[in-house]
């Protein structure tokens, strides 16, 4: 579903990712874990058209969409989750998933189906609709964020930390949503710090250090590895 060959990106003179080669197969999770200022944001980023590519290429469903603008990317299902959320905190809940449906603004009906499956997906979501999203705690503050995504109707889903700064209830409720959207039939991408849990509902991974793929496999294999250990006692 998504295949990235050999991708480099610089900030100025700087590399920030060196030959990164990855493949998502649809109905995957697939995680990337790596510690802070590994280059798993800039990955992100490059995949949604916000930065540019140095050299490699990405395909997606099979189209090259190397250095596509982001709007045209978000158009095809290809939709990310940034880290620390932006939502906008002075809008309702509601209006804030109305904001994920922009590109789908004239289907009235789809969108209306939309946010009840989001409610359904995250019933806090509902009792909260009309509730300034600033108002929300951290976790509830995420599970808009994907709740917003999914407005896109997303084919594959990428989060950026979605646990970062979460209270551990909150990680595992997001987890086992994830987990529970992927048995949807929907393609996950996630990036990660927390190893354990991440790895637990992924069928692949990928560990990513100083802006290089060090070690990828199934997550048994990771959890036995020297590079997990090392990120683990680092
Ligand atoms: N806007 C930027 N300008 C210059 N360097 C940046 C910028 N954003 C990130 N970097 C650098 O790129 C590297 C990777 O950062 P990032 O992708 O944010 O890592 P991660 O998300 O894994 O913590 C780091 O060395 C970071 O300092
Ligand atoms: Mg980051």
């Amino acid at each position: 579903m998504l295949k990235i060959k050999k991708l480099t990106v610089h900030y100025g003179p700087l590399p920030a990712l060196k030959e990164v080669s990855l493949d998502i197969d649809q109905g995957e999770i697939i995680a990337l874990i790596g510690p802070n200022r590994a280059g798993k944001t800039t990955l992100l980023l490059t995949l949604s058209g916000i930065l540019e590519t140095t050299e490699g290429r990405i395909y997606f469903e099979e189209e090259d969409i190397t250095n596509l603008n982001p709007h045209h990317i978000v158009s095809k299902g290809l939709i990310h989750v940034p880290q620390g959320r932006h939502i906008f905190p002075t809008l309702s809940v509601l209006d804030n998933l109305l904001m994920g449906a922009y590109t789908k603004r004239k289907e009235k009906q789809a969108i209306e189906r939309g946010i009840e499956d989001v409610y359904q997906l995250f019933p806090k979501l509902s009792e909260r609709k009309n509730q300034r999203a600033g108002t929300l705690s951290g976790g509830e503050q995420q599970m808009l964020a994907i709740g917003r995504s999914l407005m896109a109707k997303p084919e594959l889903l990428m989060l950026d930390e979605p646990s970062l700064g979460l209270a551990p209830r909150f990680v595992e409720e997001i987890f086992t949503t994830l987990k529970k959207m992927n048995q949807n039939g929907l393609t996950l991408f996630i990036v990660e710090q927390e190893i354990h849990l991440t790895l637990s509902i992924s069928h692949r991974g990928y560990v990513l250090r100083n802006g290089r793929i060090i070690k990828e496999g199934p997550p048994s294999l990771l959890l036995d590895s020297q590079e997990i250990k090392d990120l683990l006692f680092a």
